[in-house]
């Protein structure tokens, strides 16, 4: 394994108690003067670590810059997201990064993240915004066995797994918006754009990217937005630690996308379904130049929407554009 990700490891294992230098030196294989070179290349990329003679290396603060080395050693052994993960300064959109080295062999579970995009996408092909250092924004490769029309599993898990993290790392309360965004206050912090490449009987490897609007000024977002886009910072009234949700989210990601492996998801249906504000509501979707109006009844096992309208019919919406109406 990369030795800065073993020395962090064991940074952040050690705590203020610190771990010796020969220690590490034995962990690694190395002389106690490669860990020093290794500490003074950590330090320049903003990790602040004491050396002390009677403790050894302190860990006492972390940049809020990402490093794919800090993060995997933040994350416990995971079993399959986040063995791998990279960190780019600025990409187009990490979806297309994800997909040219899905080609390339790439295996399952690798983490790409970028600090900015300048082609980053929605869905519907929308744009969206991707400014540098104030969000999350990364693609996950997968190889689900999974026939195409389950996928919808894997984004219905991606949003657990962001609520899931949003909660433990904040003092909020986030809800899901029928299909997959995350909302806080009945605004969108986060979204989900799944994309896959498929075959007719299976899922050859799907790009799951995932946006969250961490530490954006809610000025910051162009007037258009404003009402129905903000961040978790401009909601909690504080800045939160981007290394530490971005860990959150894989460490759920794993979690859950183990259980899809081992054929037990219904409870994590379940849980989407607590989750989701949609249900119950009166809603209009759009679906291409129709629109569709009536009250969310339910979620079918593929997680199509199932829309009970006006007309007393019921309709299964798989894909649109939700607007939640006012009255309940
Ligand atoms: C949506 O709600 O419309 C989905 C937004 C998904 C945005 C993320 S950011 C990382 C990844 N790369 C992209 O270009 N899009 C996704």
């Amino acid at each position: 394994m990369n030795p800065d990700v073993l020395i962090l490891r064991a940074l952040r294992l050690a705590g203020h108690s610190g771990a010796s230098g020969a220690g590490l030196a034995k962990l690694l294989g190395v002389s106690r003067a490669a860990v020093w070179n290794r500490v003074e290349d950590l330090r320049r990329h903003g990790y602040e670590i004491e050396a002390s003679p009677h403790h050894g290396y302190i860990l006492r603060n972390s940049p809020d810059a990402l490093h794919g080395d800090d993060l995997m050693a933040r994350l416990q052994e995971p079993r399959f997201i986040g063995r791998d993960i990279r960190v780019f300064s600025q990409t187009s959109s990490t979806n297309d990064i994800v997909e040219k080295l899905a080609r390339d062999g790439l295996p399952e579970g690798s983490v790409v993240f970028a600090e900015s995009q300048s082609e980053g996408r929605g869905r519907l092909g929308r744009t969206w915004l991707s400014p540098a250092g104030m969000g999350l924004w990364f693609s996950i490769l997968l190889r689900p066995p999974l026939h195409p029309s389950f996928a919808t599993q894997l984004t219905i898990l991606a949003a657990v797994a962001v609520a899931r993290a949003i909660e433990r790392q904040t003092p909020l309360r986030p809800e899901i918006k029928w299909p997959n965004d995350i909302l806080v206050g009945h605004r969108k912090v986060a979204g989900i754009l799944l994309e896959l490449a498929s075959e007719l009987d299976r899922v050859r490897h799907a790009v799951l990217g995932i946006g969250i609007d961490v530490n954006i000024p809610a000025e910051s977002f162009p007037p258009h937005l404003q009402h129905v886009a903000t961040s978790l910072a401009a909601e909690a009234g504080c800045p939160i630690d981007r290394p530490a949700l971005a860990t959150a989210v894989l460490a759920e990601l794993d979690r859950l996308y183990s259980r899809l492996r081992d054929g037990d998801f219904h409870e994590v249906g379940d849980e989407w379904m607590r989750r989701c504000s949609t249900l119950g509501r009166h809603v209009s979707i759009s679906v291409g130049s129709r629109s569709i109006t009536g009250r969310a009844e339910a979620l079918d096992e593929d997680g199509a929407l199932l829309v009970r309208t006006e007309h007393g019919a019921l309709e299964r919406i798989v894909g649109g554009d939700v607007h939640l109406d006012r009255r309940p």
